[in-house]
């Protein structure tokens, strides 16, 4: 297992934030999820840095679907991020942390009408229009309330990308955003006349997610400068703001050849230059929306080892306390993720295991045959970089209570999410 952020290794141990896991369990239990916070900070700051933040006026907004309690908002808030958010509960887990709203993006691509007036209610700053429908409600809902909406469209261009691969096709299936080469977004642009509480500011898209190379995000730079230039000359139009997404990829295992946050900035910025030089525009304020690549390398959940079986010839499970309950991006997505063991973690791997939750479910494994130290019932198993898409995509599946999730930083650990208890479960139980 690579060591992240502050992950060391003192006797045999691993501490995480200057915190040894075996300390975490025993005040906190398993499963837990632990979120270094050095890690994670450190990210913010490479992307404000290297994405000229404060140079240039660019802005990162930190993509809260890959994990979102009130103290990500503002910690998100207190390294000047801005955020992109999803849904009403998003949104109002903002709200909650009183995160400045004129720098929240609200995306979706079915905002409800009541999420919509909520958006406008509380002045989030950028409407992330994905369709006619949330364009018509949009200025509706504005007209009533005698407010002006910024807004900026999103546009499928074109390009999909995924990890190791990408494709430029018409990429007409998706079911977000203002198609671009079936005219779709021309239509929109012309539409726009009709709508006097909207201001169009901005371009979007987003191209992928877990992607590697920086290739897909220059053609979509590109693209979206080209388009700049033409939304101005035909429909006069200019269009200030353009948002090239998040998607950019992160370690999970040896397979994963990410590039630094500093190497990916630079390459964006350094195109966007050269293409609006070329084509004689005015470089645009630049907008990126990163979630995993700042928390998914700060997060780890520790597990206790519980039932072993050996099944002679063929492979040993091991099961911890958690599973597709609190991970559920190996049975999903077939998710490649790394192990050791917190308490032995000096020591050789001599086994070879398959790491199995505990629901009731044959897929529910979390990592397959993976090699590891002598493993025992009671041991501690760490698994890394689940701080993205973990507890944000957590379940209560087979009545499983959520873990606990705990800050460490400078040998002291900060509860910021409770373990949920069973009776939590009924909370919305009426009985
Ligand atoms: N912006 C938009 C419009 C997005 O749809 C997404 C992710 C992001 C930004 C952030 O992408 P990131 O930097 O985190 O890759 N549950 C999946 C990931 C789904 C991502 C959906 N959209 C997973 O666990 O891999």
């Amino acid at each position: 297992m690579k060591l992240q952020g502050t992950m060391l290794v003192k006797e045999n141990e691993l501490y995480i934030g200057g915190v040894s896991c075996k300390e975490l369990r025993e005040k906190y239990q398993t499963p837990l999820y632990v979120f270094d916070e050095d890690l994670v900070r450190n990210n913010c700051r490479e992307y404000v840095k290297h994405f000229r933040v404060n140079k240039e006026n660019n802005r990162v907004a930190y993509a809260g679907k890959a994990f979102l309690p009130i103290y990500m908002c503002k910690l998100i808030n207190e390294e000047g991020l801005c955020l992109d958010v999803v849904s009403g509960g998003e949104l109002y887990t903002a709200y909650k942390a009183q995160f400045p709203m004129e720098k929240i993006l609200f995306h979706g691509n079915n905002k409800t009408i009541e999420e919509i007036k909520m958006g406008v209610e509380l002045g989030v700053g950028r409407f992330v229009v994905d369709n006619y429908y949330e364009l018509e409600l949009l200025e509706k809902i504005c007209e009533e309330k005698g407010e002006k909406q910024a807004v900026y469209f999103r546009i499928t261009p074109g390009i999909e990308a995924h990890t190791h691969e990408y494709i430029k096709t018409g990429q007409i299936d998706s079911k977000f955003g203002f198609t671009l080469s079936n005219g779709e977004l021309y239509n929109a642009l012309e539409k726009l006349n009709n709508y006097k509480n909207i201001e169009l500011v901005g371009i979007h898209a987003h191209i992928g997610s877990q992607i590697f190379e920086v290739e897909p995000y220059l053609d979509e730079v590109k693209i979206m400068m080209n388009l700049v230039k033409e939304i101005k000359e035909s429909y006069n139009i200019d269009i200030k703001e353009v948002d090239l997404g998040g998607g950019m990829g992160v370690y999970y295992t040896e397979e994963d050849k990410p590039k630094t946050i500093k190497k990916f900035c630079e390459a964006i910025i350094e195109k966007t230059e050269e293409v609006c030089k070329k084509i004689d525009i005015k470089v645009p304020i630049l907008i990126i929306e990163p979630g995993r690549s700042i928390v998914a390398n700060g997060g780890s959940t520790i597990y206790t080892v519980g039932a072993m079986k050996h099944i002679k010839g063929i492979r040993t499970y091991v099961s911890v306390d958690g599973g597709m309950t609190d991970n559920i991006r190996p049975s999903l997505y077939q998710a490649g993720y790394e192990c050791a063991i917190a308490n032995k973690i000096g020591e050789k791997r001599k086994n070879q295991v398959t790491i199995s939750g505990k629901c009731c479910e044959s897929g529910d494994i979390l990592i397959t045959d993976t090699n590891i130290m002598d493993i025992k019932s009671g041991d501690i198993l760490i698994i890394s970089s689940t701080g993205a898409y973990g507890y944000s995509m957590a379940s209560n599946y087979n009545k499983i209570t959520k873990p606990a999730v705990v800050s460490v930083q400078n040998g002291k650990s900060k509860l910021i999410c409770k373990r949920q208890s069973y009776e939590d479960l009924f909370k919305l139980e009426v009985v």
